[in-house]
C-alpha cells in the first residue's frame, strides 16, 4: 500500500474547487458560466452549418460530432450512473439544433489550412451558447478551426442514461481561446514502429483535448521508417522491415487526417546525433557506427552520428532534409540536435584528422553544418526547431533568432534559453516524459531504469512560466508531453499516453481555471475522470485513474475527505 504525503495545501485547495461542476469539460474553457437546468438533446438533433462553401473537413467534423453525440453514451460518474437524474429530466426542455457560423467578413478556409498556419496566425477561439429554454445552441468563431474546437467542447457537455442524452447544467455560456498557441504531443517511431492506424487513433485522442501539434520524432539511430522519394535506400536498409515503413501514401494519410483534426505535424529528423540508422544505407556518412562500448559513444545503442566535417555529408543532409521538408505542409521542421557525443567524433579518424589539419573545433563544424541545413529549410519557408543543447551547449552563430528551442533536460533550463532570446516549447523530461518509470531496457543492468513514472497529477503541477521574468515568459509558445518508444509499441501506446497527456493539454489551453484561479489536481480529477470514461466509450484504451468506487463518488477519495 502506498503511503500518502500529508500536505496542508490540499485542505486549502478544496475550498477553491469550482462550485458547479461542468465536470466533463477538458480542457476547461477560459470563460465559462453554467446553470442548473436539465436539458435534453432531441433525438432528431441537427447541426446546421451556416458557412458558405463549407470546406469538406468542416462537414466531416460536424458529422463526427453527431456520431459522438449519438454513440458516446457516457453515464454520469455518480452512483447509479444517472438513474437518479430521470426525475430532473421529466420536465426538462429539449434542444433540437446547434448552428455554426463564422463572424462577419471572415475568409473561409479548411480546418487543415488554419491548423498549419504559423503559430502567431492560428485562431482557435470560439463562442458557444446553449440556452436552457429549448432554443437552438449557437457556435461562432473567426475560423473553421475555432468552430472545430467549439464542436469538441459541445460533444463533451452531454451525459446519457436510459435513452436520454442530457446535461444538468444548462444554460452554458462559453467564450474560449487557448492560452498558448503550441500544444503538442511527441511520439518516437524509431525505437519502435507504430502502425498508421495507431497514429490516427492518437490524433483522434489529441483532437479531443485540443492538442494542436503532433511532434513526430520519426527517425533515430535504431531505425529509419520514413520513405523518402529521393533517398529510398534509407528506409530500404534502415527500417526494421519492409512492413515497418511509412510510405508516401501513409505519410499523406497521417498529414491529412491530422490537418482535418486541427493538428499540425511537426516532423523531426534528428541530426547530427541520433542518426546511426542512416549508416545502414550510407555507411561512409556515419562516424563511430556500431562502435562499442556503445555507452562511450551514444546515449543509447547503437552508436553513430553524421560525419559533419565531410562536405558530401553536409550536402547530403541538407538535400535530405529539404526533400522531406518540402513535402510537409507545416511551417515548422525540427532538425533535432540533442545529445551530440564528442567522443564519437574525436575517436573517428576522418573527423579527428579534419579537426587537426584545419585547426577547427567541433563547435565550428556544427555551426557550418547547421547553417547549411537551416538555410535550406528557411529557403523552403520553414522555421527550424531544435533541442535545447543547440543553444545551451554549443555556441552557434548560425541559429537565427526565429529558431524555436525545445527544452527537455530539465524544467530549469528555460530561463537560459530565454536569455539568449529564443522562443521556447516546454517538454521537460522531469514533468512531461511519458516513458519515465518503465524500468530498464538495458541488458545486464537489473538496477537501472529511466526515472520514476510521472503521474498525471505531477505533470499537471508543471508551471511553464516558473522562474521566468515577464519578458522571458513572452517567449514561451507552449509545450508538450512526449513518448520515447524504447519500451512502447502499438500494444501499450494508448494506456501509456492516455489520459496522462491530457494534463499538458489543459496546462497549455486553459493555463488557469476560469476567473484566473490556478489549476489544481483536486478540482481537475473529476473532470479528468469524465474525459477518461468518455475516451473509453469512444474505444480508446485509456487507463483508470482510481478505483471505480472513487470514480463514482467525486472527491470522496480525496485526502481528508
Ligand atoms: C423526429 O423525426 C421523425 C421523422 O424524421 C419524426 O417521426 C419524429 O416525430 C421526430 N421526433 C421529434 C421529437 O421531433
Ligand atoms: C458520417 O459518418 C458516418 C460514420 O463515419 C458515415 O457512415 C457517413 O457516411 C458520414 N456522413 C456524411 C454525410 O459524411
Ligand atoms: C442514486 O440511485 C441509486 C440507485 O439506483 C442509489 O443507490 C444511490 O444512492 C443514488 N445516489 C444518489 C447520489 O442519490
Ligand atoms: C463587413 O464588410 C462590409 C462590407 O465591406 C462592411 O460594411 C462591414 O462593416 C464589415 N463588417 C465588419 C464586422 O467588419
Ligand atoms: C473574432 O475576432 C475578433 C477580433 O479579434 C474578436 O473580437 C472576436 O471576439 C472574435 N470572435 C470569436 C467568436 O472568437
Ligand atoms: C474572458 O474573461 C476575461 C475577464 O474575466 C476577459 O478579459 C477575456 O477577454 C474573456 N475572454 C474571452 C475569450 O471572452
Ligand atoms: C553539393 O550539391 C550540389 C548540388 O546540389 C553539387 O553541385 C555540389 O557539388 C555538392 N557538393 C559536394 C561537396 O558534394
Ligand atoms: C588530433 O589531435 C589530437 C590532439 O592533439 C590527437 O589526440 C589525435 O590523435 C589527433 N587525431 C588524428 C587523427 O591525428
Ligand atoms: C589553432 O587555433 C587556435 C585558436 O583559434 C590558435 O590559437 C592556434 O594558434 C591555431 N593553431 C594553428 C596551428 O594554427
Ligand atoms: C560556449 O561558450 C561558453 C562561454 O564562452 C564556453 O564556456 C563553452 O565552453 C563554449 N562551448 C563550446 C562547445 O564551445
Ligand atoms: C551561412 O552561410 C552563408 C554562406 O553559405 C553565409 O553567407 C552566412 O553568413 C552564414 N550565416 C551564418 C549565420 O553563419
Ligand atoms: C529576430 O530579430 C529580428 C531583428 O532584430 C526581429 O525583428 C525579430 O522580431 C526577432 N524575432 C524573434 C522571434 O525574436
Amino acid at each position: 500500500m502506498a503511503r500518502f504525503n500529508v500536505s496542508g495545501l490540499l485542505v486549502l485547495f478544496v475550498a477553491l474547487v469550482l462550485p458547479s461542476g461542468a465536470l466533463a469539460l477538458w480542457p476547461i474553457p477560459r470563460n465559462l458560466t453554467t446553470g442548473t437546468s436539465a436539458l435534453k438533446l432531441d433525438t432528431n438533433f441537427t447541426i446546421s452549418v451556416n458557412v458558405s462553401d463549407s470546406p469538406s473537413d468542416l462537414v466531416d467534423a460536424v458529422n463526427q460530432t453527431k456520431q459522438y453525440l449519438e454513440n458516446d453514451r457516457l453515464g454520469r460518474l455518480v452512483v447509479g450512473r444517472g438513474a437518479n437524474d430521470t426525475a430532473a429530466l421529466s420536465g426538462a426542455k429539449t434542444i433540437s439544433g446547434l448552428t455554426l457560423s463564422l463572424e462577419e467578413n471572415t475568409t473561409v478556409n479548411s480546418i487543415a489550412y488554419e491548423a498549419r498556419l504559423k503559430l502567431e496566425d492560428r485562431v482557435e477561439g470560439y463562442r458557444l451558447t446553449i440556452p436552457n429554454d429549448g432554443s437552438d445552441a449557437t457556435l461562432v468563431a473567426n475560423t473553421t478551426l475555432g468552430l472545430y474546437r467549439g464542436l469538441t467542447t459541445f460533444s463533451q457537455i452531454w451525459y446519457w442514461y436510459g435513452g436520454e442524452t442530457y446535461t444538468l447544467e444548462a444554460p452554458f455560456e462559453i467564450a474560449d481561446l487557448p492560452a498558448y498557441p503550441y500544444r503538442g504531443l511527441g511520439l518516437d517511431t524509431s525505437r519502435h514502429y507504430f502502425p498508421v492506424d495507431s497514429i490516427l487513433r492518437t490524433l483522434d485522442a489529441m483532437s479531443w483535448v485540443k492538442i494542436n501539434t503532433f511532434h513526430w520524432h520519426v527517425t533515430d539511430s535504431q531505425s529509419w521508417p520514413l520513405y523518402v522519394v529521393e533517398y529510398p535506400d534509407l528506409a530500404q536498409y534502415g527500417a526494421y522491415s519492409a512492413q515497418q515503413v511509412y510510405s508516401e501514401q501513409d505519410i499523406q494519410n497521417i498529414l491529412s487526417y491530422a490537418g482535418a483534426h486541427g493538428i499540425d505535424v511537426l516532423l523531426e529528423i534528428d541530426t547530427p546525433g541520433h542518426s546511426g540508422s542512416i549508416g545502414s544505407a550510407y555507411p561512409d556518412y556515419i562516424a563511430c557506427m556500431y562502435e562499442t562500448p556503445w555507452s562511450s559513444y551514444a546515449g543509447e545503442p547503437p552508436a553513430g552520428q553524421l560525419r559533419m566535417t565531410v562536405p558530401e555529408v553536409v550536402n547530403f543532409t541538407t538535400s535530405l532534409l529539404s526533400s522531406v521538408a518540402k513535402t510537409m505542409p507545416s511551417s515548422y521542421f525540427s532538425t533535432g540536435g540533442d545529445e551530440i557525443n564528442s567522443a564519437c567524433y574525436l575517436d573517428d579518424p576522418i573527423t579527428s584528422t579534419y579537426l587537426n589539419t584545419t585547426n577547427t573545433t567541433l563547435n565550428g563544424v556544427l555551426d557550418t553544418f547547421t547553417n547549411s541545413t537551416h538555410s535550406a529549410l528557411v529557403g523552403l519557408g520553414k522555421t527550424p526547431v531544435v533541442w535545447e543543447e543547440m543553444v545551451l551547449e554549443w555556441n552557434l552563430t548560425s541559429l537565427s533568432n526565429e529558431t524555436i528551442v525545445m527544452t527537455w533536460i530539465s524544467s530549469q533550463d528555460a530561463a537560459a534559453i530565454a536569455d539568449k532570446g529564443f522562443r521556447i516549447v516546454q517538454a521537460p523530461s522531469n514533468y512531461f516524459y511519458l516513458d519515465e518509470g518503465q524500468g530498464s531496457w538495458v541488458g545486464g543492468d537489473p538496477f537501472g531504469g529511466s526515472g520514476t513514472f510521472i503521474t498525471w497529477q505531477y505533470a499537471y503541477t508543471y508551471d511553464p512560466l516558473a522562474n521566468l521574468t515577464e519578458s522571458q515568459q513572452a517567449l514561451v509558445l507552449g509545450g508538450q508531453q512526449i513518448l520515447w518508444a524504447e519500451q512502447s509499441a502499438a500494444q501499450n501506446l494508448e494506456p501509456t499516453v492516455w489520459p496522462r497527456a491530457a494534463a499538458s493539454a489543459e496546462i497549455f489551453w486553459s493555463a488557469t481555471q476560469p476567473g484566473g484561479i490556478p489549476l489544481n489536481g483536486t478540482e481537475a480529477l473529476p473532470r479528468l475522470q469524465d474525459l477518461r470514461y468518455r475516451m473509453v466509450q469512444r474505444g480508446l484504451n485509456a487507463i483508470p485513474l482510481q478505483p471505480e468506487w472513487c470514480s463514482l463518488r467525486p472527491h470522496a477519495c480525496d485526502q481528508y475527505s
